[in-house]
């Protein structure tokens, strides 16, 4: 990593953040855990593979995507506008949740995850999932293929991912829009 330190600008979970002195060439998880706090986004392999450091990028037409932090350098960024974990409940003055989001909700209800090291990034991909599916819904008899196929990518080591998918299955076809006949 450099030592050349070059300000960076962005928003994140809806607050401005910056500009601030970065090194150029820093993860994006780094700055994430090191400058601001937001240690929720876990690093896994570190290599764009397991994509537990997995955040919603935010794009200027409405639509999410998914981007690895791990693999992106902070200033990859900048302008821009994301999401991590700990912008996804609402929350109170005090920070406090006051309301998961339905993806969180579903995680829980439906005995997702184990130990969550990996439950972060499976949010930011079932939420991108969910935003793509509003936009552009499926057949009912190709959603569990659709959400295969979205969520792929995500490594769980402690699960089976049936449960993953279920969850996402159950918000799916409880989201107006999403699933058509
Ligand atoms: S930690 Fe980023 S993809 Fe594994
Ligand atoms: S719940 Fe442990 S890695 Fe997925």
């Amino acid at each position: 990593m450099s030592l050349e330190k070059r300000p960076l600008t962005l928003t994140i979970n809806d607050k401005p953040v910056g500009p601030i002195d970065v090194p150029v060439g820093m993860p994006m998880i780094d700055f994430l855990h090191g400058y601001l706090n937001l240690t929720g986004t876990h690093f896994g392999c570190g290599q764009g593979v397991c994509h537990a450091c997995t955040v919603m990028e935010l794009r200027p037409d409405g639509s999410a995507t998914e981007s690895r932090t791990c693999i992106s350098d902070a200033h990859f960024f900048n302008g821009k506008s994301i999401r991590t974990i700990e912008g996804h409940a609402q929350r109170d003055a005090n920070g406090e949740v006051r309301e998961l989001t339905p993806v969180q909700q579903a995680f829980i209800d439906h005995f997702s995850f184990q130990c969550g090291y990996c439950t972060a990034g499976f949010v930011a991909g079932a939420t991108v999932f969910i935003d793509q599916l509003k936009r552009k819904p499926v057949k009912r008899a190709e959603l569990e293929t659709a959400i295969e196929a979205s969520l792929d990518d995500h490594i769980c080591r402690c699960t089976g991912y049936v449960r993953y998918y279920e969850a996402v299955k159950s918000v799916a076809l409880a989201t107006p829009g999403c699933v058509v006949d």
